[in-house]
């Protein structure tokens, strides 16, 4: 079939990580498995308008807007990612794509964008393979768009479908996959299905470590193979406290892992240090509440400042008022963002 054009969009959600993904081998294979909740907020949406072009191009054909405005600085992110596909969408070379993408979340909040943003770039491509080719049965449609993602993103391969994503392959996961998430395919206790994620927003600056650099530091790293073990571990505990709701092996489970994470960091050669003095005292602020008032509120981290608090929806109201009165004020400029278990991707 050829098609001469059209437009699609998608709108894709952030996630947040509870075994984290940190270290991998050749083409974005991960060095271990991980496991996120896919948040609903903080999301990208992004539209490509795309029109066939008279004849095949040697460079990708497209424009990118971010919120509006033309975005010169992400074309060579986008042509290193069409480079790294176009063995799988071969129609690449035969369009030119009109890119028009933006974020719920504000600019350089410091919360990553690229697992929202790669993974619905690489639905709306999947959405014009499809139109290409009708045929294309749904779990390929998924599978594909995951595989695509994780390969502008590592992260952005839990983005796609399912409120709770598997990327890597587990021996106690049947159909995991380091090639592309999968839906978490085990039971879950309800406790789980409506968790709550309040970003709190420590430092919006850019970052002075990027996660690929991050990443490629577990190379060599002294404590890689005990890591990597330890996720595998992590992830089969994890899978018993999923179905029996255990919150407070949960939190033994989640904040290890958060910790563990900038232990690697700051255990590398070049050594760096995400957090900051008040990611610290968030922390304490945390233990202290959770011991007081018997609630199950805990913190994760992704590669930066900033401290996702997860809690219960159950213990919401009160979890609320304690950000609030003793969180905030730790926040830039007071930002943070109510966020939510979501539910993944979705075609508008
Ligand atoms: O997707 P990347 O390459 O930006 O890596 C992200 C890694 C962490 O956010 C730190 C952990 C994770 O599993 O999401």
């Amino acid at each position: 079939i050829t098609v001469a054009g059209g437009k699609v969009t998608y709108k894709s959600p952030s996630n947040i990580a509870l075994v984290k993904y940190w270290g991998k081998k050749e083409n974005q294979i991960p060095a271990n498995p991980s496991i996120s909740f896919t948040l609903d907020a903080c999301a990208t949406t992004t539209t490509i308008s795309f029109i066939k072009l008279s004849s095949v191009a040697n460079e990708f054909q497209f424009d990118l807007y971010f919120e509006g405005k033309p975005k010169e600085d992400f074309n060579p992110k986008i042509r290193t990612f069409f480079k790294r596909i176009v063995p799988y969408m071969p129609f690449l070379t035969a369009y030119h794509f009109t890119i028009e993408t933006s974020n719920s979340f504000p600019h350089s909040s410091g919360i990553a964008s690229s697992a929202s943003g790669m993974s619905a770039l690489a639905l709306c491509l999947m959405e014009i393979e499809k139109q290409l080719n009708p045929k294309i049965e749904t779990d390929y449609y998924y599978k594909k768009a995951s595989f695509l993602a994780r390969l502008g993103s590592g992260s952005a391969s839990r983005s796609i479908e399912g409120d709770i994503v598997q990327w890597g392959e587990h021996e106690k996961t049947k159909g995991s996959s380091d090639l592309y998430g999968i839906k978490y395919p085990y039971h879950v206790h309800d406790i789980f299905k409506k968790y709550h994620d309040t970003i709190l927003l420590v430092d919006k600056g850019e970052k002075q470590v990027s996660s690929t650099v991050g990443h490629n530091l577990m190379h060599g790293h002294p404590f890689a193979g005990q890591r990597f073990a330890q996720a595998h571990e992590n992830l089969t505990k994890l899978q018993s406290v999923l179905a029996n709701g255990d919150l407070d092996a949960f939190i033994k489970i989640v904040e290890s892992e958060a910790l563990t994470l900038h232990a690697m960091m700051m255990t590398s050669q070049p050594y760096f240090i995400l957090m900051k003095p008040q990611t610290l005292e968030i922390i304490n602020r945390i233990w202290a509440f959770r011991k007081k008032s018997g609630t199950h509120v805990c913190f994760t981290l992704d590669a930066g400042a900033n401290v996702h608090v997860l809690y219960p929806e159950i213990e919401k109201d009160e979890v609320h008022q304690f950000i609030k009165n003793e969180l905030v004020t730790y926040c830039q400029n007071g930002q943070y963002i109510h966020d939510r278990i979501g539910f993944g991707a979705k075609k508008m």
